[in-house]
């Protein structure tokens, strides 16, 4: 995801907004750039790709004394990967970097084209330093020209700017999207409250990491705060714009709990961050009534009749559940396989056949490799991945980037969530291009979609349940997850959640097929949890799990509905829709796998004998 870094000082600008950027790699990025004011003259460099390139272009460039520096990494959402769309972005003499969305940008750009402003890149970000600029030139001074700005924007942000009428100036503005400014207080002991005009130097980033080794004491910003920095002061107005005073806190040097944001694992920050990550899977993609995939040529469907899906581990899980969702929805016959599987049984492929990829990483030999076969075959292919430029989006004719971001955790969680969005959406897609679904029920479907970032929030009241519960399912003689339709990849997905961090013997089942053998191992230290949804087939799932629970199997039931035949009952929220209670139920199923393995005090980040990225077969 996007990072954002600044600095104003005196030391080497370049190499503190570099080495910052670097801190900020974890999270993902597909360019990068930087912007430096120095005696009233900008230089500006961008690059794609990873950072050096950036290095390298900017090799033979130098700061030599005082400068206001600004920098950012960006992972695309808005427009492609290129030069022309990474940060900063230009104005006539401003420069601005941006995290989060500015969801009026369209309006604002409309506006500003009519009054013959041009626009370089197809960014949100870009309509921020126009509008300053535009701002500028009727307001008394750079900060009310930037206080207005910040006022016509809706959206999330995280801003830093810095312009020539102002030259020893950075500006800030947060909303939504975190950001803290930091000095360097060595000379001063004590007090948390600090004098902030007595360090010259100032350092921002939009996480702790870029600041730690350079600043003692930070200032997280609160949302709607926005100001300035200069060699000698910090000032703060909160949304109403009032002044208010710098809240210094003492920065850890602990770099790795830095980059995990506070959170005990890398897990489970990516589970926390499945609400902003779908978004951003979202973004510009659900239109009023309808899905829109720029980077899809529709004719990718002519003459298509079936869509095969190949993957491995999780991403396979996700396949599954777009087999449901593609017949359902765009009534269009739909087969699933395991990459390891296909690339060895010969097997038939038919050039009115979509091959349809599915990896988080891109590079899983097993799934490559099927990719080529389909290819040589004459397939038309579409990659569904989180990594651009990775091996398969090279490969494959066309590509759907999942927008997760870096997913550090081996288990992945946030990976899994975004694809299952992207299928969602592109069942819709493929709806209103073979027209096999009513405008009006795909308008229903594209309303729910947007829904999805509130169902995934994790509340306080949720975790500690189920870290609460997690102490009851720690031994015993194995796991059945369970469901029925879309649940049922699910069932298999919080089975391998479980398998992976715990080590525990855990089966994902069909409900309705645990009749047919499994039910034999019913007995109380046989632990079920069944995925109940209100709306889809409730009353049949539910006699499936009564069946076990007559036969003394330990049942957690997972609903919104009580059921009083569990043994233990984890309640989701009311949801419109059972794809809503599909990714509620995911949540419950990460934050229960997560809690027992820290209960039984395993890695949970890296689990025994697991890699993230499997390259060989
Ligand atoms: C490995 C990982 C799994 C992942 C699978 C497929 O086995 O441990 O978490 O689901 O590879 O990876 P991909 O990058 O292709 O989605």
């Amino acid at each position: 995801m996007c990072g954002i870094v600044g600095y104003l000082g005196e030391k080497n600008t370049k190499e503190i907004l570099l080495d910052g950027l670097k801190e900020l790699e974890y999270r993902g990025y597909d360019s990068a750039g930087i912007a430096v004011l120095e005696n009233g003259n900008f230089s500006n460099f961008k690059a794609v790709g990873k950072l050096v390139n950036l290095e390298d272009k900017t090799k033979d460039y130098e700061t030599k004394g005082f400068a206001a520096g600004i920098g950012h990494t960006r992972w695309a959402t808005h427009g492609k990967p290129t030069e022309l769309n990474a940060h900063p972005h230009l104005g006539e003499s401003s420069y601005v970097v941006h995290n989060g969305i500015i969801e009026n940008y369209a309006e604002i750009k409309k506006e500003l084209i009519r009054k013959g402003v041009t626009f370089l890149s197809q960014t949100d970000t870009e309509v921020i330093v126009h509008q300053f600029e535009k701002n500028l030139k009727s307001e008394l001074n750079a900060l009310k020209a930037f206080s207005k700005t910040i006022s016509e924007l809706n959206g999330a942000y995280a801003i830093l700017l810095v312009t020539k009428s102002e030259p020893d100036t950075i500006f800030f503005a947060k909303h939504g999207s975190p950001m803290l400014v930091g000095i360097s207080c060595d000379d001063n002991e004590g007090s948390s409250e600090r004098d902030n005009t007595m360090s010259c130097e100032k350092y921002f980033a939009s996480s702790d990491t870029p600041l730690i080794g350079h600043c003692s004491d930070v200032n997280y910003f609160e949302d709607g705060d926005y100001g300035y920095v200069t060699s000698d002061e910090i000032v703060i107005f909160d949304k109403d714009g009032a002044k208010k005073d710098p809240i210094f806190s003492a920065l850890s040097q602990n770099k790795l709990s830095a980059q995990k944001d506070g959170f005990r694992f890398f897990m489970e920050k990516e589970i926390y961050e499945q609400s902003d990550v779908i978004s951003d899977t979202l973004m510009g993609r659900v239109g009023d009534e309808e899905i829109h995939f720029d980077e899809l040529d529709k004719t990718l469907f002519n003459g298509i009749n079936e869509i095969k899906l190949c993957a491995c581990g999780t991403s396979y899980h996700a396949a599954m559940t777009a087999s449901y969702l593609f017949e359902r929805y765009s009534k269009i016959r739909t087969t699933l396989e395991i990459a390891s599987e296909f690339r060895y049984r010969d097997p038939i492929m038919s050039k009115d056949t979509l091959f349809v990829v599915i990896s988080q990483s891109g590079e899983t030999a097993d799934t490559l490799e099927t990719l080529k076969m389909a290819k040589k075959a004459g397939l038309k292919t579409l990659v569904i991945c989180n990594v651009d430029n990775s091996s398969m989006v090279r490969l494959a004719d066309a590509c759907i980037l999942t927008r997760a971001g870096i997913e550090k955790g081996v288990a992945s969680t946030k990976a899994f969530a975004t694809q299952v969005t992207v299928f969602w959406m592109l069942s819709l897609y493929i709806a209103k291009l073979k027209n096999s679904l009513e405008d009006q029920k795909i308008a229903r479907q594209v309303s729910l979609l947007r829904e999805i970032p509130t169902h995934v929030k994790v509340t306080d009241e949720m975790h500690e349940r189920i870290k609460r519960l997690s102490k009851r399912y720690l031994h015993g003689h194995g796991f059945f997850f369970i469901g029925r339709d879309v649940f049922y990849p699910l069932a298999l997905e919080g089975a391998l959640k479980l398998k992976e961090i715990s080590y525990l013997h855990a089966e994902g089942y069909p409900s309705g097929e645990m009749k047919h053998g499994p039910i034999a191992l019913a007995d109380p230290e046989l632990f079920t949890i069944a995925l109940l949804p209100e709306h889809l087939h409730y009353e049949k799932s539910k006699s499936n799990v009564e069946e076990l629970s007559a036969r003394d199997s330990t049942i957690c039931a997972i609903s919104a509905l009580e059921f009083d035949k569990a043994d233990d009952f984890v309640q989701i929220s009311t949801c419109q829709d059972y794809m809503l209670e599909f990714f509620e139920m995911m949540i419950v199923v990460q934050l229960l796998s997560l809690e027992i393995s820290i209960r039984l005090g395993n890695d949970v980040d890296m689990p025994r004998n697991l890699a993230k990225s499997v390259t060989v077969e």
